[in-house]
């Protein structure tokens, strides 16, 4: 049997790829820390729960397909408090942020298009592009750089009469790094001057740490008919199961359009979206909470990964990610000799080796993403296993 060349022409996560190998570890006793991905150890709150169990139809209804009125309405509310101002009608609720930069790809993308976007960037990228046959087409960011944008000579070098987006996660996965004022701008001008849209995935904008200050896309507002605005409740509000997000733009035609990819897949987990109304609702200083703890633990992992010899890093400004240059020629041979040949203590470190989230070959080979949003303990254990894990691979 022959499958398709899109479902071939696709990779494996990077972050999930070594799974079976954990999985085997795990089998014979070793504990494994999962800092290869991106789910946080905190709490879901209370809220989500009461949400699920205050459901009280009698069926489990299609809901409309852009999303029940009381979600978007809390979306609108939450969004404000960061003085990202929508209406109803330039809202759809989308299974997460992966189904709204899906829908946003396909509704300004046709096959062939190129997508203008920093790498490293969230792997799923590559994924989401090339179901879409869209391509992403790379510019480089630098570990030495803080992973901040290169000039803007070197971005507009890439753009062709192809290319119809730039998009970007704001705090960035993998690197954490935040954009500034000035670098949104520069990525305002580029999509005025050229026509483009900007997909601009925000699903780490509660997360930012040491008050950097955060331009979101829908800031530029001489621009806003050109942004896509991409949010989730799953990294803010620890709740990455509920499958819940939002694809937002003021181009009121673009909506239409991206409508009936929402009316295709009919809706949205009806159970799943009063319940995610009920926590942004009622929320307190919950966000508050959880963004000190996790500056606490980027500080212990920043602070860990520095103390090994050969180790660079620099220190994210967001997001819970930390991009890492190792002393080994190749990250995914090392992570899956951690998994398969090596353990201090009867345990063992899980990463996701970088180079899944670059499009041009051979870079991010010594990199590793590691991911923080689990505890100080975990991270303070992980710290330890790797230094000596390096030790040994290096000998
Ligand atoms: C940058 C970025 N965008 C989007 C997503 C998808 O999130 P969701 O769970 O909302 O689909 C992730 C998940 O890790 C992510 O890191």
């Amino acid at each position: 049997m022959n499958f398709s060349n899109r479902v071939h022409n696709m990779d494996f996560s990077p972050i999930r790829k070594l799974v079976p190998l954990s999985k085997a570890a795990e089998d014979r006793g070793i504990k494994v820390y999962h800092l290869n991905i991106g789910q946080p150890d905190v709490k879901t709150p209370d809220t989500f729960f009461q949400g699920i169990t205050n459901y009280n139809e009698k069926i489990v209804k299609y809901s409309d397909s852009q999303g029940i009125d009381t979600l978007i309405d809390s979306f609108i509310r939450s969004l404000s408090d960061s003085n990202i101002y929508f209406e109803k009608d330039e809202i759809m609720i989308t299974h997460g942020g992966s189904e709204a930069i899906q829908f946003a790809i396909m509704a300004t993308c046709d096959p062939g298009d190129e997508i203008l976007s920093p790498e490293p960037f969230y792997s799923n990228y590559n994924s989401f592009a090339k179901v879409s046959g869209a391509k992403i087409v790379p510019f480089e960011t630098k570990i030495e750089d803080n992973f901040h944008l290169p000039k803007k000579e070197e971005i507009i070098a890439k753009i062709t009469d192809k290319t119809k987006c730039i998009m970007l996660s704001n705090p960035c996965n993998p690197t954490g790094t935040v954009y500034s004022y000035e670098e949104m701008r520069m990525l305002g001008e580029i999509a005025k001057e050229y026509n483009l849209f900007i997909i601009s995935d925000e699903v780490y904008r509660q997360f930012i740490f040491d008050n950097v200050p955060y331009t979101s896309s829908i800031h530029l507002t001489d621009i806003l008919d050109r942004v896509i605005l991409v949010d989730s409740i799953s990294k803010h509000y620890s709740a990455c199961g509920a499958r819940i997000g939002l694809v937002a733009s003021k181009n009121k035609d673009l909506m239409h359009q991206i409508l009936k990819l929402c009316q295709a897949r009919l809706c949205v987990s009806t159970i799943e979206q009063y319940a995610a109304a009920n926590l942004i609702n009622t929320m307190g200083s919950y966000i508050t909470d959880v963004k000190m703890a996790y500056k606490k633990r980027r500080d212990i992992m920043y602070s860990g990964l520095s103390s090994i010899p050969g180790v660079i890093c620099s220190k994210p400004e967001g997001a819970f990610y930390i991009l890492a240059k190792l002393p080994v020629d190749d990250s995914d041979a090392f992570a899956k000799w951690l998994l398969t040949d090596f353990s201090y203590n009867n345990e063992t470190v899980m990463f996701a080796p970088a180079s899944g989230f670059y499009a041009t070959l051979g870079l991010g080979k010594s990199e590793a993403r590691f991911s923080y949003c689990t505890s100080i303990e975990d991270i303070e254990n992980s710290i330890v296993i790797l230094k000596k894990a390096l030790e040994e691979y290096n000998k």
